[in-house]
C-alpha cells in the first residue's frame, strides 16, 4: 500500500466513525452559516450532468436542482449509508456510489459541473483528486467547491495551525491547506473566489478550459 492509500484508508475509516455523530456535530453551524452558503454553491451549477463529490450524509441533496441527472460519491460506506436514506426520505433520483475522488471510475468528459462541499480538506492527495475531477468534467465545464482553508491572515494561520493539529486526528480535515493553489496546480482555471468568513471559508468557481482542435489552431 502506498502513503497516500494508506492516508485514504485513514480517513474512510474515520469518517466511517463519526458518521453516526456528523449531521449532530454540525447542527449549530449548518443552521446558522451553511445553509446559506450552501444555496449560494449550487446557485453556481451549470447544465443537468452534475457530479458531487464527497457527498457525506446528504446535506446537500436538498439543494439539488430539479431535472438534473444527479450522481454523488464518497469514500465512506457508513456516511454514504445516510445519504442514501436521506434521498429515500426525499424521494431523491440519485446515484450514489463508494468512490475515492483520486480514482474516479467515470469516463473523462463525463459532466457539466462538479461540485463539493467541505471535502479536499480530508482528501489525502487534494491535487490528485481535482486533476481526477478535471479529467471527467467537460472541456468548459464548471467546478464548484465550497471549502475552508488557509487565510490570507497570518496571526489567524497561527491559530488554525495549532486548530490542524487537533482536527486532522479527530475529522481527517486539515484546516489549512492552500485549496486556491491546489486548484491552480489541478489545471483548473480559477474564475472567482468568493470569501464567506474570515477569509477561511471561501467559494472557489474553476472551468476546465475547453482545448483548441489541431484545425483552429493551425488556422489562427
Ligand atoms: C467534512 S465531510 C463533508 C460532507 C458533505 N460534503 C457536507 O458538506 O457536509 C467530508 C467528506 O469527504 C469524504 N471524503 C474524504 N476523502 C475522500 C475521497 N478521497 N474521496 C471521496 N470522498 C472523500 C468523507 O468521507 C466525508 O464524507
Amino acid at each position: 500500500m502506498s502513503t497516500r492509500e494508506k492516508a485514504t484508508e485513514m480517513v474512510r475509516r474515520r469518517y466511517n466513525r463519526i458518521a453516526p455523530l456528523y449531521d449532530r456535530m454540525e447542527g449549530l453551524v449548518e443552521r446558522s452559516r451553511y445553509s446559506e452558503w450552501r444555496d449560494l454553491l449550487w446557485s453556481k451549477v451549470e447544465g443537468t450532468r452534475i457530479l458531487e463529490v464527497g457527498v457525506g450524509t446528504g446535506k446537500n441533496l436538498q439543494y439539488y436542482p430539479a431535472g438534473a441527472e444527479m450522481i454523488a460519491i464518497d469514500l465512506s460506506e457508513k456516511m454514504l449509508e445516510r445519504a442514501k436514506r436521506k434521498a429515500s426520505e426525499q424521494k431523491l433520483e440519485v446515484h450514489l456510489q463508494q468512490m475515492d475522488v483520486q480514482k474516479l471510475e467515470f469516463a473523462d468528459k463525463s459532466f457539466d459541473t462538479v461540485v463539493a462541499s467541505f471535502v479536499f480538506c480530508s482528501v489525502a492527495d487534494p491535487v490528485r483528486g481535482m486533476m481526477e475531477v478535471k479529467r471527467v468534467c467537460k472541456e468548459g465545464g464548471k467546478v464548484v467547491l465550497m471549502e475552508h482553508m488557509r487565510s490570507p491572515n497570518r496571526i489567524l494561520n497561527l491559530f488554525m495551525d495549532f486548530v490542524n493539529l487537533a482536527s486532522v486526528r479527530i475529522m481527517g480535515e486539515n484546516v489549512n491547506r492552500r485549496t486556491v493553489d491546489n486548484v491552480r496546480k489541478s489545471g483548473l482555471e480559477v474564475e472567482q473566489v468568493t470569501n464567506l468568513a474570515f477569509g477561511v471559508f471561501q467559494l472557489i468557481e474553476a472551468r476546465k478550459k475547453a482545448q483548441r482542435s489541431e484545425s483552429m489552431i493551425q488556422s489562427a
